[in-house]
């Protein structure tokens, strides 16, 4: 399954690119620092241009980190898109350090962001399942989960909530979490 609606929002699931979405906004799976690393966030960092990285500098300079399962935004540099948000998720320690929850609220948080900033549109990697090596499958089904609970929960402008998924493997296992998922609700 790679679509499901509820309610007025749909989610869609890609595999793809996420710099090349042209959706109000993407979020980026970032660091603490914001300076910018691999994966999603170094691809988003190039392709958004410098002024990404002064505009992440000064918030760093006003709070000093991001802690994980908080989000910032900016705007979008060089992107088709109008904004960035910036979240961090867990690193994955086994999964008795709270990873659920701070996985969790790195989605709410971005989805509270959506609101505040009369989002449309929105696309979202898969968090913390690279380089912080959260179990994938987990990681799926707590994305889909925690993204409708919020969506049924608040009143949100989002309409559509796209998730791109780079490699084939992420993208079978957030359409097996959504196929499970469809049949629970
Ligand atoms: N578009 C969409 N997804 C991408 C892209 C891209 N251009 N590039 C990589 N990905 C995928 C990865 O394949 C993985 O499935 O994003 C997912 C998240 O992986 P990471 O980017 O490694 O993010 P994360 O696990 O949250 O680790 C964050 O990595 O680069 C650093 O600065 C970042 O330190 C932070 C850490």
């Amino acid at each position: 399954m790679n679509e499901l609606t509820i309610g007025k929002t749909t989610i869609v699931l890609l595999q793809g690119d996420i710099t090349e979405q042209a959706t109000d906004a993407i979020v980026n799976a970032a660091n603490s620092s914001l300076m910018g690393g691999g994966g999603v966030d170094g691809a988003i960092h190039d392709a958004a241009g410098p002024s990404i990285h002064e505009e992440c500098k000064k918030i760093i300079s006003r709070i000093g980190k991001l802690e994980p399962g908080n989000a910032v935004i900016t705007s979008a540099g060089n992107l088709n898109v109008k904004y960035i948000i910036h979240t961090v998720g867990p690193i994955w320690h086994g999964g008795r350090y709270n990873e659920a929850e701070i996985l969790a609220s790195a989605y709410r948080e971005s989805l509270k962001l959506a609101i505040a900033y009369k989002i449309g549109s929105i696309s979202f990697p898969s968090i913390s399942t690279g380089a912080y090596r959260y179990p994938i499958d987990e990681a799926a089904m707590l994305a889909i989960k925690t993204v409708f609970d919020f969506t049924r929960e608040n009143n949100t402008p989002l309409t559509e909530i796209y998730f791109v998924l780079y490699d084939a493997a992420t993208y079978r296992a957030y359409s097996k979490a959504l196929t499970e998922y469809s049949k629970n609700i």
